[in-house]
């Protein structure tokens, strides 16, 4: 049961649906919709010409049993010489922006930024020629997962070095691609990236280096990112005058009972607020309920110092500010509760919180992801609430099918998604300025490899054309772009 004031805001947020006229479903001026994907993911050639080997590539090759099917990205969707193809199904789909991001190691085969490769930034300047080509914006994240090995092999983002090897490559990034980018992202979902790949292990680098591990990845990569918007900021933005942010993902967390008024924060201060309290606040840091829960925890179960590291002054004002827009992922919602600690702990896991679905609410082939529309619009209310008019894009959206066209599920999903966007701008005034389906194309959805397909077209991977169709979603999603009018889709959400 949801506490009170959640069953007001449910309560109001229906009734506002039902009174919604026909105009309401109209998309702002210059809203701008797009569709993504990332370069592990899609991309393919992973040893072409000279291109470096990533985490992401020794991982898979690995072959230790943690992708589900036994794949790897080697080929993925091969987009690296299928490009023009995937900007013609942009085109299809009418997109004003493609969300799409760079392979560090094709564009520095070492890592380093002493070594450029000439295939690696042709590959992204031929991409950039067929978008402008087509009048389609290029939204550029500069890193989504896949890191060198060899900085792995000293640490990866467990290491502070990163914060200046990133910083390299970024500039690089600037130099080369910057008149012609405006939009960049400089690092996607952090917290994915140190919960699954150095707490749980279940992504590349597949490490399980315990809480603190996880924590000090997490400081390392908003360094890093505050790194990147400095040196865009102070050598690039006065001619190239783009826009640069960081890409945080939430679930919403609704508590499971009533009288509990205190876990629906605390979830969303540990998954997001972590990342979002330190760049959008304005006062900056971590959120004081995950700096007191760890530092109680860390305290009772006899370390010398809280697990979380702690920024110095100089530290939290050079991150404080750092980002023009709020790039936001968000796919999930969960139930929340307390959980007592055992006698080793006071707040099991830190947060000391249980998480679980509520089983009314629709699954999807994601054994994480039930549909909750309402949680969209609850959180962008709450980064209103927490942060204020700052610009929110919403950089990824959507569900997975299991191979079939007539994706009916995805359908419903991205149209009451939107809806629910749509109720936070023109009902709650949410900063709202761009909405992005994932993904463009079926690709290797990490540990799940291809089983799981979040593609708007569908990709045969048995096939050595790949070749992309369309499932059922792209003319109806053609014509909301088109029309700029969210219609329901003819089969019912
Ligand atoms: C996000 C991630 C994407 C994609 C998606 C679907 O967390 O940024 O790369 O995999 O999830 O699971």
């Amino acid at each position: 049961m949801y506490n009170c004031y959640c069953l007001f805001i449910s309560l109001f947020y229906y009734i506002s649906l039902v009174h919604a006229d026909e105009d309401n479903w109209i998309f702002p001026d210059g809203f701008l919709i797009g569709a993504a994907t990332s370069a592990y993911q899609i991309e393919g050639a992973w040893n072409t010409s000279d291109k470096g080997e990533s985490v992401w590539d020794r991982f898979t090759h690995a072959d230790s049993g943690r992708i589900e099917d036994g794949s790897n990205g080697d080929v993925a969707a091969d987009s690296f010489h299928r490009y023009k193809e995937d900007v013609q199904l942009l085109k299809q789909l009418g997109v004003d922006f493609y969300r799409f991001s760079l392979s560090w190691t094709r564009i520095l085969p070492t890592g380093y930024a002493n070594v450029i490769s000439k295939v690696g930034i042709k590959y992204y300047h031929d991409l950039l020629d067929e978008l402008e080509k087509n009048d389609i914006k290029p939204f550029v994240t500069i890193y989504h997962w896949d890191h060198p090995q060899l900085f792995q092999d000293m640490g990866g983002w467990a290491s502070e070095a990163m914060v200046d090897l990133f910083g390299d490559y970024a500039r690089v990034v600037f130099k080369e691609y910057g008149h012609r980018v405006k939009f960049f992202f400089t690092i996607n979902e952090p917290d994915v990236i140190c919960e699954t790949g150095y707490y749980l292990g279940i992504k590349a680098p597949g490490l399980q280096l315990g809480r603190y591990g996880q924590y000090v990845c997490a400081h390392n990569l908003l360094k890093a990112h505050a790194r990147a918007y400095h040196i865009y900021n102070e050598e690039f933005r006065a001619q190239q005058k783009g826009k640069i942010g960081i890409v945080i993902h939430s679930h919403y967390y609704y508590s499971k009972y009533g009288n509990d008024t205190v876990s629906e924060d605390v979830a969303w201060q540990f998954a997001f607020g972590k990342y979002a309290h330190p760049i959008f606040s304005k006062e900056g840091d971590y959120p004081d309920s995950i700096k007191r829960r760890i530092a109680e925890n860390s305290k009772f179960e006899g370390l010398l110092r809280s697990r979380l590291p702690t920024f110095s002054r100089e530290w939290v004002d050079y991150i404080k500010g750092t980002s023009d827009v709020l790039g936001f992922n968000h796919y999930n919602s969960y139930n929340v509760e307390p959980i007592l600690g055992s006698n080793k702990t006071i707040y099991e896991n830190d947060d000391g919180l249980v998480y679980t679905h509520d089983p009314k609410w629709p699954k999807t082939p994601t054994s994480w992801l039930r549909i909750v529309p309402s949680g969209l619009l609850d959180n962008l209310r709450k980064i209103k609430d927490n942060y204020g008019d700052i610009e929110v894009y919403i950089t990824e959206n959507g569900i997975a099918d299991t191979g079939e066209l007539t994706d009916t599920q995805r359908m419903g999903y991205l149209y009451s998604y939107m809806k629910a966007m749509l109720t936070a701008i023109k009902t709650f005034g949410c900063n709202v300025k761009a909405y992005t389906v994932w993904s463009l194309l079926d690709n290797f959805e990490w540990q799940n490899g291809y089983k799981e397909r979040y593609g708007l077209f569908h990709v045969d991977f048995t096939d050595e054309n790949r070749t992309r169709s369309p499932k059922k979603s792209v003319p109806w999603l053609t014509n909301v772009i088109k029309t700029r009018n969210l219609q329901p889709p003819m089969d019912g959400p």
